[in-house]
């Protein structure tokens, strides 16, 4: 049976860090409700010059280094963001062109924080398929550049970074098992809208001004709402893991969760039983970073040598969409 395994990671961080203490300074907030709330203590912010490409290709090169596979080699080039440098082309095709990769497949996908989960399952896909043999994902978000910074009920809670991995086909076990769900009945809770479409307005009838005014080009979150449900999806999710795909927990060496709450985290983790020893979190020093923040969260974790070959990693999230979903991997 071919298998889709990830062979390399690399991760970015702008080098801007963005404390409590400095949002203490901009909004009725402070540093004691952050982290007692979300456990965040700082994020990183990106650059005026940075953009989803410029971060992700930088992401990619040091997957593609980690995973001594040349950018020559590279079949698909998936990247996950909600901020991508132009609607259109897409910000795969655009990190091809700065990694020189020839001629390839390359596409953007967009399931908010889910993203990295959707973007393994798609790759495992045209792996096991046997229509490509090495893919590159990149994940990068600038949520910086979506938040209100003035309002102090999300400003708090993200900051900008970039993920990527490296992909092979291999006879080894690699990916085990992906479960992706999504229910756009949801999709009042989080979202941001296209502010591009207010730009011909004066061209549009009278009647859709109305909807054009009140197009939100920042962050709109319903917190409390998406918490519940993340805890509750994440929850099943977790049963989903061990009736359908037969997977018992004792198999999981690595939870490496999304990174939006460090509450969140803390109780998928109890509902798997494992210790927090065995969870990888980043949520203190990075914030939420959307899809970005679970591929930059194995990097670290792959880099500083917690997670060895042959262990087993169960990465889950949930976002905007709503989407959620889960990837089981032995790396
Ligand atoms: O990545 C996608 C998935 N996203 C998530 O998973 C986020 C899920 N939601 C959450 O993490 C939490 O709901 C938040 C961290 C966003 C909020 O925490 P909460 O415990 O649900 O707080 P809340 O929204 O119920 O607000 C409690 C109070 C309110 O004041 P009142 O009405 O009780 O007087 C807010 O106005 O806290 C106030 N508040 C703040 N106070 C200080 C809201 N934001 C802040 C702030 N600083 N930054």
């Amino acid at each position: 049976m071919k298998y889709a395994r990830i062979i390399g990671t690399g991760g970015y961080l702008p080098p801007n860090i963005f404390t409590n203490a400095d949002w203490e300074e901009r909004v009725a907030t402070t540093d004691e409700w952050i982290v007692e709330r979300t456990g965040i203590k700082s994020r990183h912010i990106a650059g005026v010059d940075e953009t989803a490409a410029s971060m992700g290709t930088i992401a990619a090169q040091k997957a593609l280094e980690s995973a001594n596979v040349a950018a020559k080699d590279i079949e698909l080039i998936l990247v996950a963001t909600g901020t991508p440098d132009k609607i259109f082309p897409a910000t795969a095709c655009l990190i091809q062109k700065n990694l020189k990769i020839p001629t390839c497949i390359a596409f953007d996908i967009q399931a908010a924080c889910s993203g990295f989960v959707y973007a393994l399952s798609i790759a495992e896909q045209y792996i096991k398929s046997g229509t490509v043999s090495k893919a590159l994902i990149v994940c990068s978000e600038l949520m910086s550049r979506l938040i209100d910074w003035s309002d102090r009920s999300t400003c708090v809670l993200f900051g900008d970074g970039a993920g990527a991995v490296i992909l092979e086909a291999s006879s080894a076990p690699g990916i085990l098992a992906t479960g992706l769900y999504a229910d756009g009945n949801y999709d009042k809770l989080l979202y941001v809208d296209n502010q591009q479409l207010r730009e011909n307005k004066n061209y549009i009838s009278k009647t859709s001004h109305q909807y054009l005014e009140n197009l939100h080009p920042f962050i709109q979150m319903q917190g409390q709402r998406v918490f519940k449900l993340a805890v509750a999806k994440l929850g099943d999710l977790i049963k989903d893991i061990q009736l359908k795909h037969k997977i018992t927990l004792e198999e999981i060496d690595w939870l490496i969760p999304h990174q939006a709450n460090m509450r969140i985290i803390q109780a998928t983790a109890d509902k798997l039983h494992l210790p927090m020893e065995k969870v990888i979190c980043t949520v203190e020093t990075h914030s939420n970073t959307s899809s970005a923040s679970i591929p930059l969260a194995l990097d670290i974790a792959v880099r500083d040598g917690r997670i060895k070959k042959g262990q087993t990693v169960l990465f889950e999230a949930i976002g905007g969409g709503l989407t959620w979903g889960f990837a089981l991997a032995k790396l």
